[in-house]
């Protein structure tokens, strides 16, 4: 059985009563070249995968013999397991046979259903592969039904298990250490024959705190455009894990899924559990690719408007927090219409009533009611001046949230996240609690509450959805004592349950996923409701070069938000030109997070109306084009990325300078990648400050093999200096 992806090919096979996988790797010309290559049982190393591999190992399976009768060597069972499982009658061993598979097809896609059952419990397992023809990138998820009489229990859950080929003795594990207003950090480790490394989420709401859930994995040495590299994403906003061990063999074993950190998952008898879905490809060039694969699958089948434009907005948070009127809302439309902007959104503070009034961190979250007493013309008011100015209009909420000084909580007290017996931590505020969204009737009371503002103003149509709270105090009112660890789990289901209610009522709304900044940028948000993530709360520009360098390692350009900030910077207090500021912004979804009236220096506005009509032209380039790295900013002093159009015939490079220290004036020769080399490219350097170019580049242009392979050289003046150029095929 084989399931083809543009250009991979996992080959799916049975062995005794057991599904293995047999490959996964490039795909071959001709399909009876893999029946020949598998013609002996013992050897399923083609490329990829180690020979009789489980394509869901469970705990204490063993029956695959490690050494046959024989006595060829094979690992076929995962040590580990990706399933565990205490049946109903306490056995903890689970032994699951091939039951049956079919293919599903679809135009563009198609979808291999796998039924595996336990040999003796009714217990089963669903897992499904789809594969698209338009990339190379494979999602696969699970689905655990438990029809023994009584309840299972399962201490590990993981979606995805598979032992790569690794024939050699170490790999190297890249993954995004993040935390607060520090998202997305490139990290790089070695695994040593014999070690494991993982990376985990384990604070509930944060998934993408700790570290990202999604990781690439090299065979020995890689770069950007060399080497064999394995690519997954872990799409899910919860707690969760992955593992990858080098075996003494040399296998390369990669393990990921969601986990409970309260105990084993409890799934009742009639019940089915869904895990999430893992998503991952495969590379024979390199890191570079398995990012272009991850964003065009991202545009084209997870974001739920992937291939639209994203507008350029003006967010009102770092312009004024929650200190406005309606006269500054409406001067803040102004300028940023003004600008050539195409969306206002109004962030934390128009919300909650009296003495919950929202002018502070410490009291409204739970309240969705406009604030009239602030804002006294109501949300019809302001949406009419957006419309006026011929912006669209957001607006900011934390639905997951609320103040125990809040309506809600005031008549609700059992709705938050708490335990029986233990005083309730608090968060931001000192009055910030988490709502316990396993409950129903919560999903529902909020649900209400954002639906009534949406569907009162159909002339909102983008959601900034925040989230500024981890879980204290694990334990959920609404599940009885034997279901608290669930919480974990059930929680994250809430969550999606609420937003995808909002988003399926409301379609046209773009929702923005934020979670103190980047804590919610996984494929599990970023696909079933948001379009896009706030990439961080530190929008300090050079350092938005490290974060945003991380993030586009998985996610697109389009789904990261940059925006424009004040200088010196609210969070670093550094200093920036309002060139860099822009150039660093223009290579995601840009956007600005000012008050235009603050702008001191006059003359930078005739630049930010430039840069705005020079951002509406090269956007789609940028947000639906293909990313290829150049210069790393974690190597050396400046960093370098050229966006290119899906066609080739468009470019846009970009240079920025770094504070290490050094500012070297030239940089040396840097290859372009991803244009066609027998096209010949015009270059200008574009978003100009003052009129001064970093490069000379005639009128007669340039043949993309030369770009290719001698390069371009720049000059960059100052750290936080910074050039873009842009490249367009001239037809010969
Ligand atoms: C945290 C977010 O990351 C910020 O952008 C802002 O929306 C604040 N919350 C508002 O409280």
């Amino acid at each position: 059985m084989l399931l083809k992806s543009k250009s991979c090919s996992i080959i799916f096979d049975t062995y005794r009563s057991k599904l293995i996988y047999a490959y996964f790797g490039k795909s071959f010309a001709n399909e009876a070249d893999f029946k020949s290559l598998l013609q002996n049982p013992w050897h399923y190393a083609t490329e990829t995968c180690y020979p009789l591999q489980l394509t869901y190992p469970a705990f204490g399976d063993d029956t695959l013999d490690r050494v046959p009768a024989d006595g060829t060597p094979m690992a076929g069972m995962d040590p580990y397991g990706a399933l565990s499982v205490i049946h109903a009658d306490g056995v903890t061993s689970t032994v699951l046979d091939f039951i049956s598979a079919k293919t599903k097809e679809e135009t563009g896609a198609r979808t291999i259903v796998i039924k595996l059952k336990d040999n003796s419990r009714d217990f089963f397992v669903t897992q499904y592969f789809k594969a698209y023809d338009d990339c190379d990138v494979f999602e696969t998820w699970i689905e655990l039904t438990n029809n023994e009489n009584g309840a299972v229990k399962l201490p590990s859950m993981d979606t995805f298990a598979m032992d790569l080929n690794g024939r050699g003795s170490s790999a190297e594990l890249f993954s995004l250490a993040s935390h607060w207003a520090a998202e997305g950090l490139l990290s790089h480790s070695k695994i040593a024959l014999g070690t494991s490394a993982s990376i985990q989420s384990r604070n509930g709401i944060h998934s993408a705190w700790e570290a990202n859930p999604a990781f690439m994995v090299g065979y020995g040495e890689t770069t950007e455009t060399t080497g064999r590299v394995f690519g997954g994403a872990l799409a899910w906003t919860g707690a969760w894990h992955a593992n990858v061990s080098v075996l003494n063999n040399g296998a390369i074993s990669v393990h990921a899924g969601a986990v409970n950190p309260s105990g084993p998952y409890v799934l009742d008898s009639g019940k089915t559990l869904t895990l999430p879905k893992f998503i991952f490809t495969w590379s024979e060039n390199g890191r570079g690719e398995i990012s272009r694969e991850l964003h065009r699958w991202a545009r084209n089948h997870a974001l739920p408007h992937g291939k639209e434009l994203r507008p350029i907005l003006l967010n009102s948070w770092e312009g004024c927090y929650f200190t406005f009127t309606e006269k500054t809302l409406t001067d803040m439309m102004d300028g940023v219409k003004d600008f050539g902007g195409e969306m206002f959104v109004i962030d934390d503070g128009w919300f909650g009533r009296g003495e919950f009034a929202r002018n502070n961190d410490t009291c409204g979250l739970g309240d969705w009611y406009w604030n009239y007493e602030k804002l006294p013309n109501g949300p019809e008011y302001i949406a009419e001046e957006a419309k006026k100015r011929g912006l669209r209009l957001g607006l900011w909420f934390e639905p997951e949230m609320a103040n125990t000084k809040s309506d809600l909580i005031t008549k609700h007290p059992d709705w938050i996240i708490s335990e029986p017996g233990r005083e309730t931590r608090l968060g931001r505020g000192r009055t910030q609690v988490v709502l316990d969204l396993c409950n129903p009737a919560v999903r529902d009371e909020i649900f209400r509450q954002i639906d009534e503002i949406l569907t009162a103003v159909p002339y909102i149509t983008y959601i900034k959805w925040d989230a500024n709270a981890a879980f204290t105090n694990a334990g959920s009112p609404y599940l009885d004592k034997e279901h608290q660890p669930n919480l974990w789990f059930d929680y994250a289901m809430g969550y999606y349950d609420l937003a995808t209610r909002l988003a399926g009522k409301h379609p046209h709304v773009f929702f923005q996923a934020c979670a103190s900044g980047g804590g919610h940028i996984d494929y599990g948000t970023l696909s079933s409701y948001a379009d896009e993530a706030w990439g961080s709360d530190n929008t300090d520009a050079p350092t938005r070069v490290l974060i945003q360098w991380g993030e586009m390692q998985f996610y697109p350009a389009n789904s990261i938000a940059c925006h424009v900030t004040a200088s010196p910077n609210h969070g670093t207090r550094r200093p920036c030109p309002i060139k860099y500021r822009f150039d660093v912004a223009m290579s995601g979804r840009l956007g600005f997070e000012l008050h235009p009236g603050n702008i001191t220096d006059k003359s930078e506005i005739p630049f930010i109306k430039d840069a705005v009509e020079t951002y509406k032209r090269i956007r789609p380039v940028i947000q639906q084009g293909d990313l290829y790295r150049l210069v790393s900013p974690y190597d050396g002093d400046y960093a370098s990325i050229i966006y290119v159009s899906e066609d080739k015939k468009r470019a846009v490079l970009f240079y920025y300078g770094l504070a290490r220290g050094i500012c070297k004036n030239y940089i040396p020769f840097v290859q372009l990648k991803g244009l066609d080399a027998d096209t010949r490219y015009k270059i200008k350097e574009i978003n100009l400050s003052e009129g001064n170019l970093h490069a000379n580049f005639p009128e007669t242009p340039i043949g993309g093999d030369a770009l290719m392979t001698m390069g371009v050289s720049v000059r960059l003046g100052s750290c936080y200096d910074s050039a873009v150029f842009e490249l367009t095929a001239v037809s010969p």
